[in-house]
């Protein structure tokens, strides 16, 4: 097999040349970050899970009319994807308090939203990530202000799609981080959903007993974090076919 051209490699995933122009293969690691890069760890079996997780929602958020990067998911770690020119702002989604919310706010955790909150932080690993408003976003050329308003409306659909699609598996979508990127097709351009949907992108807890059940139990040490990747991609019922044990994958990686 030919060596691919290495695009990109970032704290979760890494990018290599597609097969056709336009599109690139999408890699999925077990490494773990948290607090941008001060923490690092390996969680065994993700790359594969969220492989799996994120190929499923992108799915059934195409079949929903919310237009996706996705194109078909290759082996147990990579997807096949249109490339996209991504649009340096992650869009974050609240329905419930958590993380830094409650952190900057003093809001108790697990606090239900009168209405969801949607957050603009800007995608820089050296600022941390800023905060930013739809302001800087348009003024410093980030986004134009019709960019803004697509990726504001698929987020909401994006938001009510998937809260009722976790729900309808015991599970509460708390929050989540999705980004957008422009895809350009005959001279026009549109805004595609990007990047991944997953435990590591989603604050997901049982909707019974609030266990939180994505990344911060690797961020807060809480332990099972595998278990908890697992559990998702179970009661979705998308666990790879030799079950847990299949989930370290061949490491075709070259
Ligand atoms: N369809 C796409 N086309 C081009 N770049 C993409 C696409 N989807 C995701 N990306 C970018 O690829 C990178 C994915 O790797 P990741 O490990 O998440 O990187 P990072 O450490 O920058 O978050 C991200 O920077 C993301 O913005
Ligand atoms: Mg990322």
């Amino acid at each position: 097999m030919s060596r691919r051209r290495r695009i990109y490699e970032g704290k979760a995933k890494i990018l290599f040349e597609g097969p056709e122009p336009g599109t690139l293969v999408q890699y999925f690691k077990d490494d773990a970050t948290a607090f941008n890069n001060q923490k690092k760890g390996t969680i065994t079996g993700k790359g594969v899970l969220n492989n799996r997780i994120s190929e499923y929602l992108m799915v059934k958020l195409g079949e929903i009319g919310v237009p996706t990067h996705f194109v078909r998911r290759l082996n147990m770690r990579e997807q096949l994807i249109r490339e996209v020119e991504i649009i340096p702002i992650e869009v974050v989604i609240r329905n419930v308090v958590a993380g830094s919310l409650s952190q900057r706010f003093g809001m108790a955790e697990g606090t239900v939203l009168p209405r969801s909150i949607v957050e603009y932080y800007y995608k820089s690993d050296e600022l941390g990530d800023p905060m930013v408003s739809e302001e800087h976003i348009t003024a410093f050329g980030w986004a134009s202000p019709q960019d803004l308003d697509d990726m504001l409306s698929l987020s909401l659909r994006t938001n009510d799609f998937l809260t009722g699609l976790f729900l309808g598996v015991g599970l509460r979508l708390v929050d989540f981080k999705i980004e957008f990127g422009r895809l350009y097709e005959n001279e026009e351009m549109r805004i595609v959903l990007a990047d991944e949907i997953s435990p590591d992108s989603c604050r997901l807890w049982d909707v019974k007993t609030n266990e939180k059940l994505d990344k911060d139990r690797f961020r807060r040490d809480l332990g099972g974090v595998a278990e908890a990747y697992q559990e998702v991609a179970r009661r979705l019922g998308i666990l790879p076919e030799g079950g847990p044990r299949d989930l370290k994958g061949p490491s075709t990686m070259q």
